[in-house]
Order: structure tokens, then sequence, then C-alpha cells
């Protein structure tokens, strides 16, 4: 049995290791952040990021195996993150974890990064029955897939420009709020009125699953640029939030329908901030769906996901090889 699994993540900013049983279970999770070390430029530095991987890896590894109590001789399994991300960041973790999957003689699998934010919701003790709708609102992507089983995904649709977490960073970074946005932005928003300043909801088609968030980004640097702003910082926020939660909120529970699809899951970087979390709550509520979004500790990149969803591929036979390399985009 692939029980204990070792995952490791490095395909962003996250340096992060965890040990999970049987694709659920969580016994460790260590996350270090290198958000400090990118804040002053506004967004993730890929050279930067790549060796402040190579400083952590081992650190981060080896806490995450004693933290779980479970010594490495008793491990079954490495999964780790193969890509979409920044090549030099992913090349990290992934070097690190064939070569310590090899010394310990057990099988290394490499995880799809989005597959792993969907296995976060298999992390919480209430966890959805397949078939479920995931909106996936991440730094890096924004979709909405159909998930039918572990392996089994359709994307219904995706951002036509930037992700939605994109679109955070990027509105934070015009007001000078620092990297990463979304977090500074749910602070501030909390003093602001989210109706005083009416940004535009991009729907696009509103019977599909595409989105589309640079109009909106344009929105706010007009507004920026024609207002004397600094007094309305946080109704800025608080009204720019408001709209990427409507949409979001809007396009999945439409895709759960479309689909006669009771269960939604939100997962991802974004999937922490507050207002969109209520909003898809009541949402649901009112047409009767159950909601799946992981505590804030698995919405952000983490390695416990990856552990989980590399439970799932090792059981299905996917076993990577030594000359197997990562990936920078999603494979098509
Ligand atoms: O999933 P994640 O940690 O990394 C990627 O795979 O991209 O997502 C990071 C993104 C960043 O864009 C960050 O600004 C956003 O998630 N984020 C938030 C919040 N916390 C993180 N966005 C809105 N509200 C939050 N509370
Ligand atoms: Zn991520």
């Amino acid at each position: 049995m692939m029980n204990n699994i070792l995952g490791i993540e490095t395909s962003c900013d996250e340096t992060a290791a965890a040990v999970v049983s049987g694709g659920t279970i969580v016994h460790s999770s260590v996350v270090a952040s290198q958000t400090t070390v990118h804040h002053p430029y506004g967004g993730v530095v890929p050279e930067l990021a790549s060796r402040k991987h190579l400083e952590a890896i081992s650190q981060v590894v080896s806490e995450a195996i004693n933290r779980s109590g479970i010594p490495s001789n008793q491990l079954d399994a490495v999964a780790v993150t193969q890509g979409p991300g920044l090549i030099g960041a992913l090349l990290v973790g992934f070097s690190f974890a064939k070569a310590y999957a090899y010394s310990l003689n057990i099988p290394c699998v490499g995880v799809n990064h989005l597959e792993g934010h969907i296995h976060s919701v298999f992390l919480e003790s209430d966890s959805p029955k397949f078939p479920f709708v995931a909106l996936l609102v991440s730094g890096g992507h924004t979709g909405i897939y159909h998930v039918t089983s572990h392996t089994a995904y359709e994307l219904m649709g995706q951002t036509r420009d930037d992700a939605a977490g994109e679109a955070f960073d990027k509105v934070a970074k015009m007001l000078g709020l620092g990297y990463p946005g979304g977090v500074a932005i749910e602070e501030i928003s909390r003093k602001g009125d989210p109706f005083r300043i009416q940004f535009p909801r991009p729907y696009l088609d509103k019977a599909d699953s595409d989105f589309s968030f640079s109009g909106l980004k344009s929105a706010v640097r007009r507004y920026i640029e024609t207002h004397d702003f600094k007094e309305s910082i946080p109704d800025i926020v608080a009204g720019f939030q408001e709209a990427v939660a409507d949409v979001l909120t809007y396009k999945v529970t439409y895709a759960a329908m479309s689909r006669q699809c009771s269960r939604i899951a939100v997962v991802g970087g974004v999937a922490a901030n507050s207002r969109l979390r209520e909003k898809v709550k009541a949402s649901a509520a009112e047409k009767g769906l159950s909601v799946f979004i992981p505590s804030l500790a698995f919405c952000g990149d983490n390695a416990a996901m990856i552990a989980a969803t590399g439970y799932h591929y090792l059981r299905a036979g996917h076993v990577c090889s030594l000359t197997d390399d990562v990936y920078s985009k999603v494979i098509p």
C-alpha cells in the first residue's frame, strides 16, 4: 500500500513539504513562504525564488518528516509538483524529490499543481463526493473544472487574460500595497465601502465559464488616474474585491447548475478571501448546493495537497523516472 506520502511543492514562492496518509490524513504540513523576499518587487522574482527554494528545501523536508512522527523508512512514496510553475523553482523540488525517493528506494510521482489545488478539499473531514464543480482561483490560474474522479477532470472554462489572484496582485501594486496583493486588499477592504465605487462585472458570456479580469484591472487604473485617490483606497479595493467576488460566485454557481451538479468546491490562494467565501456560501445556500472550501492553510500553496493527489496517481500506476522533467505550462 502506498499509504504514507511525502509531498513536496516548489512551483512558485512557497517551499513546502508534508506527510499525508491515504490521500487525506495530514500528519504534517510545513510551508516556508518567501513573500518577504518578493514584497519589495510587487511580484515574484523567478531567479530569487529558485535560490530561496534551494536554501530552504532540505530543512523544510526534514521538518515535515520530524513533525509527522513517521520516520523516513516508513514513507511509501514521494509526490512532487512537476508543473505548471516557474521552471527554476520547480526544478529544485523535482530534482530533490527524485533523488530523495531514489535514496529511499521508493517511487516518486509528478503531480500537476492545479490538480493539487483541487485535491485540497480532500484534506478536510467534510469532503465532496464525485462529481463536483471546482472553481480554481490562484495567482497563476483561474478556471472551472468538472471533476468526476481523483484523476479525471474537464476544464469547463478559464480566464482569457489575468488570473483572479494576479488581478488582486496588480491592483495592489498600482496602489503601492506590496506583494502578495490579495491579503492586503482583503485587510484594507474591511475599512472600505464596497458599493461607493461601482467597478464593472466582467461576466463575458453569462452562460459559459470563461473569465476576463484585465478590463476590471484597467477600470481601477483609470479611476486612480482620474481621481485624487489617496483618501479612497479602502473604497477602491473594497469595490474591486466585490466585483471579483460577484463574478466568481456567479460563474461557479451557474457552472454547477448547468451540469445538474449539486456540489461546489472553491480552491486556490484566492479561496482564502473571506468576502468570496461568504458570497459563494450564500449563493449556494440559496440554490441548494453544498459548498466545500478548504481551511485557510490549504488554500494557498502547500505540499499536503500535492501528497494527496500523488496518492491517487500512484494507485493508478503513475510513477516518474529519473529522466523526467518539469513543465512550465499545462500540457493540453
Ligand atoms: O494558490 P496560490 O498560493 O499560488 C498560486 O498557485 O498562484 O495563490 C496565490 C494568489 C496570489 O495572487 C494572492 O494575492 C492570492 O492568491 N490571495 C488572495 C488572498 N490570499 C492570497 N486573494 C484574495 N484574498 C486573499 N485573502
Ligand atoms: Zn497554487
